[in-house]
């Protein structure tokens, strides 16, 4: 039993990481990290799910919502920061595990960070092709059904799954799929490309705050926390928390920074500023767009798949400019996060191959373009596979369970690290300790608490079926526990 709690000493990691073969280019400085971030996080949750967290569980109160997800996502963001400046390397916190908990969870994070980006790329595609189908709509184009929504939905109320009748969500697939062609080709040319469409959506979001503010009706805001229904989280304070449950969402992401790390240029200096940075500004961002969104609508009314856009249409012909600009920003903001999640997962599944979890030629790096070829492509394939068939609202909670049982393993792995391994070396520490990294696993217990039933059966079968491949495969062929101790 023992090797499976066999740890990769932190020497070997780092030497690794600089290993001329099979190195990534090191070309991310401090901007395109947070870009990167604030790339991967505004997405659908601010697009697709406030309108209807308001409008369900919280009205105008989902503006607490969002400061109590930012909460447990800044306690995970700090213990992240930590291991991201110590273990500045590929793989996320798959490899943090692996340097601290040993092979099995390693393995066992690793799998569940499929979840997270894999299964994230695939929900914020359905998104995307929301948005896009409605964009060609306003000019007169309209997409068959058949071919944009998914084949299966999923009713939570009665547990039954139905078919549509549609075939397959093609837009879906297509934008994974680009985005997949473009990962192959280089990263560089990717977070050039992705720095251009994270300015878009930003600057689309501020302009509907800035000028969305003035057509705020104040009574909207009253009562800021409506009465309880009489039934957990149908408004009152269990509304704002779960809210919080559904647009924990929003904030899926800023994690993916630290899966770049082995791309930075300096990433014991940068990693944590990245995390962070990106982390405080789209709190800011969700906190007015709440503020802005609930104040010229009356929250009941939100309940829709473009809140943004229903705001700018009750504020009238002064903001009807924006209809536009607000649908191509959203297309935009959408895409940046497929990228960003697209480009995470291949560097879980290369590092991962590189430890021999995975087969070795997983690990394969382009000759050409320097990029984890095989795993994007594979990564790519099924992301698109998924995001042709299946709903947003079965994806997107999956997404958020994995991310949350994640956060709960790197925060006990700051806490395990501190004790076990006070030498090493810290650029950058979480303050607190050890109370942060404790309510760092207590705040995501909590908000994964929020989450149905269902979700938690879903996630308990992936997680066994992580472990079957472990015991089949990666035990065997593992190099870490397979090799004397050093
Ligand atoms: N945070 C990302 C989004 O909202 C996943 O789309």
């Amino acid at each position: 039993m023992a090797n499976l709690f066999a740890t990769k000493s932190l020497t070997k990691l780092l030497s690794e990481s600089s290993d001329e073969h099979n190195s990534l280019k090191r070309t991310l400085g401090r901007w395109n990290l947070v870009s990167l971030g604030i790339g991967a996080i505004i997405g659908a949750g601010i697009f697709v799910l406030t309108g209807q967290a308001a409008a369900n569980y919280s009205g105008p109160a989902v503006v607490l919502s969002f400061m109590v997800a930012a909460i447990a996502c800044a306690f995970a963001g700090l213990c992240y920061a930590e291991f991201a400046s110590m273990i500045p390397i590929a793989g996320s916190a798959y490899t943090y595990a692996y340097a601290t908990l040993g092979e099995f969870i390693a393995w066992i994070i690793g799998w569940d960070l499929i979840l997270e980006y894999l299964f994230g790329a695939s929900t914020v595609a359905v998104g995307w092709s929301g948005y896009v189908v409605s964009f060609l709509k306003d000019w007169g184009v309209t997409v068959p059904q058949a071919i944009s929504s998914a084949p299966f939905a999923y009713d939570t109320a009665t547990g039954q799954w139905s078919s549509t009748g549609a075939i397959v969500n093609f837009p879906a697939v297509f934008i994974i799929l680009v985005m997949t062609a473009l990962l192959v080709t280089g990263i560089k040319e990717s977070a050039n490309f992705n720095n251009v469409i994270v300015f878009v959506k930003v600057v689309v979001i501020l302009l509907f705050i800035a000028f969305g503010i003035s057509y705020v009706v104040p009574e909207n805001w009253h009562p800021f926390i409506p009465e309880n229904q009489g039934e957990f989280g149908h408004f009152g304070w269990s509304g704002v928390f779960r809210a919080a449950g559904v647009i924990f969402f929003a904030y899926v992401g800023f994690d993916a920074v630290s899966t770049a790390a082995q791309e930075a240029k300096n990433p014991q200096k940068d990693m944590p500023w990245a995390i962070l940075g990106s982390l405080a500004v789209c709190t800011v961002i969700y906190v007015l767009v709440g503020l802005v969104m609930t104040g010229i609508v009356s929250y009941p009314k939100l309940n829709d798949a473009a809140p943004v856009a229903v705001a700018v249409n009750t504020a009238g012909e002064g903001m009807n400019w924006l209809r536009t600009p607000i649908k191509i920003g959203a297309i935009a903001g959408l895409s940046s996060v497929v990228l960003v999640m697209l480009m995470g997962q291949p560097r879980i599944f290369f590092a991962m191959s590189r430890d021999g979890l995975l087969p070795a030629s997983f690990s394969k790096v382009h000759p050409k373009y320097q990029t984890p070829y095989v795993t994007t492509i594979i990564s790519g394939s099924v992301a698109a596979l998924v995001a042709g068939l299946f709903p947003i609202n079965i994806l997107g909670e999956l997404v958020s369970i994995g991310t949350l049982l994640a956060f709960v393993i790197v925060c006990g792995g700051i806490l395990v690290l501190r004790y076990k391994r006070p030498d090493i070396n810290r650029p950058f520490k979480t303050p607190l300790f050890p109370v942060l990294p404790i309510l760092g696993i207590l705040s995501s217990l909590g908000v994964m608490a929020t989450l149905p039933g269902d979700t938690w059966l879903r996630l308990i079968i992936w997680m066994v079926l992580g472990i079957v491949i472990y015991f089949a495969y990666g035990r065997k062929h593992s190099k870490v526990s397979n090799q004397p101790a050093e």
